[in-house]
C-alpha cells in the first residue's frame, strides 16, 4: 500500500478513509450482534453488613419472631422456605410473593397464583410479624424481601439444618403478576430436563438443582401432587415402579385414586420428617422419594452421582445448601427506588 500511496496521495488518503469506515462499520455490526446477545445481569451486590448502620440488631428482631413462631406453629418452617423458593423464582427476591391482589385490578398478584394456593398462611404470618416488630424499632428501612430471606435462613437452622450468614439489601419489587408464576416454577412431574432448565435460566447449575430440592427433607406435600404416581404413573395405570413398595401401601391408605379429602397431606422425609438433615437423599436411594421429581433427582444419571455423595456426607450438603440458598437469594435483585420500594406493610404496595 505504501508504493500505492507514494504514488498519488490523495488516493492513498481516500483508501485509507475507506478503511477507517469498513473498520467502524464491522465494530458497530459486532457491538449489535453482542447487545442482542442474552447477557445475563450480574447479580447486585447485596452485603451481610447492609444494615450495619440504619437497623444493626435486624437478624436478632427476626429471630425471635421465627424462634416464637417454630415453637407454636412448627409448620411455619418448611412453609416459609418455599415462600422464600417461590418469591426467587418469580420476578426476583423482591417480596412480590407477598403483595395481596389489588382490588378491582384485572390481573391477581402472584399469591393468588394456582401454584401459590397452597402455600401456607403461616408463612406470611412470620413475615408480617417480623415486619411489624423490625418497622417498630428502624422505620422505612428494612425490605419485606430481607426479612423472608433471613427468616428462611432462621427455619433451616431451627430445624437442625445449617446457620449461613444471609446478605441483605434487596428492594421490594413493584411488579406481581400471577399469569407470571405457572412457567417460572417447577412442578411435581417435571422431568428433569425441564427442571434443568428452569434452574439454568435462574443461573442456578444442577448441582443447585439437586442441592436446593434437599429442602423436601422437611415439609408436607398435598396428595394430588403426587397420586398419579401411586395408581396411574403416566398413563401405564400401573404404580409407578420406582416407589417402595411399603410406601407405596402408606400412601394409597392416605390419599385414595377418588374422593379423597383435598387437605392431606404426606411428608416428602418418611424417616426425619421434622429434622433438617441429609436423610432426604438416603430416602432417594432407597425408592423413598414423594415426588416424581424428587424421585428422578436419583435415577437420572446427571443427578445421581450428587444424590449419593449428599446422602453419605450431611457436612458436605449444609455447606452446599448454605451457598446455594445464597445463590437463590441473589435472583433478580432490585436495587434503588426506580425498580423496587420499601413497602411498610408487605402485602400493599407504597403507592
Ligand atoms: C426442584 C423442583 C421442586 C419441585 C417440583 C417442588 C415441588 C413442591 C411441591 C409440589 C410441594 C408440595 C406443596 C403442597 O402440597 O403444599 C413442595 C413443598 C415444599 N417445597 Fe418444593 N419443589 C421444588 C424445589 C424446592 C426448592 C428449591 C425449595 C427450597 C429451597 C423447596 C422447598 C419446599 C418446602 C420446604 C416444601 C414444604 C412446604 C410445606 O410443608 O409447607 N422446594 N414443593
Amino acid at each position: 500500500m505504501s508504493a500505492f500511496c507514494t504514488s498519488s496521495v490523495f488516493t492513498c488518503y481516500l483508501l485509507l478513509l475507506l478503511l477507517l469506515l469498513l473498520r467502524t462499520l464491522h465494530c458497530s455490526a459486532d457491538s449489535t450482534t453482542n447487545s442482542a446477545a442474552p447477557r445475563r445481569r450480574p447479580p447486585r451486590q447485596l452485603s451481610v453488613d447492609y444494615y450495619a448502620t440504619s437497623c444493626r440488631q435486624l437478624d436478632q428482631l427476626v429471630a425471635s419472631v421465627t424462634a416464637q413462631q417454630f415453637k407454636e406453629a412448627p409448620v411455619s418452617g418448611p412453609a416459609t422456605i418455599r415462600l422464600f423458593f417461590h418469591d426467587c423464582f418469580v420476578e426476583g427476591c423482591d417480596g412480590s410473593i407477598l403483595l395481596s391482589s389489588r382490588p378491582g385490578s384485572k390481573e391477581m398478584a402472584e399469591r393468588d397464583a394456582q401454584d401459590n394456593k397452597d402455600l401456607a398462611m403461616e408463612a406470611f404470618d412470620v413475615v408480617k410479624k417480623a415486619k411489624a416488630l423490625v418497622e417498630s424499632k428502624c422505620p422505612g428501612v428494612v425490605s419485606c424481601a430481607d426479612i423472608l430471606a433471613i427468616a428462611a435462613r432462621d427455619f433451616v437452622h431451627l430445624a437442625g439444618g445449617p446457620y449461613y450468614q444471609v446478605k441483605k439489601g434487596r428492594w421490594d419489587g413493584k411488579i406481581s403478576m400471577a399469569s407470571r408464576v405457572y412457567s417460572n416454577l417447577p412442578h411435581a412431574n417435571s422431568t428433569i430436563d425441564e427442571l434443568l432448565n428452569l434452574f439454568s435460566s435462574k443461573g442456578l447449575t444442577r448441582d443447585d438443582l439437586v442441592v436446593l430440592s434437599g429442602a423436601h427433607t422437611i415439609g408436607f406435600a398435598h396428595c394430588k401432587h403426587f397420586v398419579s404416581r401411586l395408581y396411574d404413573y403416566r398413563g401405564t395405570r400401573q404404580p409407578d415402579p420406582a416407589i417402595d413398595s411399603r410406601l407405596l401401601k402408606a400412601l394409597k391408605m392416605s390419599c385414595p385414586s377418588f374422593g379423597g379429602n383435598d387437605n392431606v397431606v404426606a411428608p416428602f422425609d418418611v424417616t426425619t420428617p421434622f429434622s433438617f438433615d441429609n436423610a432426604y437423599y438416603q430416602n432417594l436411594e432407597s425408592k423413598l422419594g414423594l415426588l416424581a421429581s424428587d424421585q428422578a433427582l436419583s435415577l437420572d444419571t446427571r443427578t445421581k452421582p450428587l444424590v449419593q455423595a449428599l446422602a453419605k456426607d450431611k457436612q458436605k450438603f449444609f455447606q452446599a445448601f448454605s451457598l446455594a440458598m445464597d445463590k437463590m437469594g441473589s435472583i433478580g435483585v432490585k436495587r434503588g427506588p426506580r425498580h423496587g420500594e420499601k413497602r411498610k406493610d408487605c402485602s400493599m404496595h407504597m403507592s
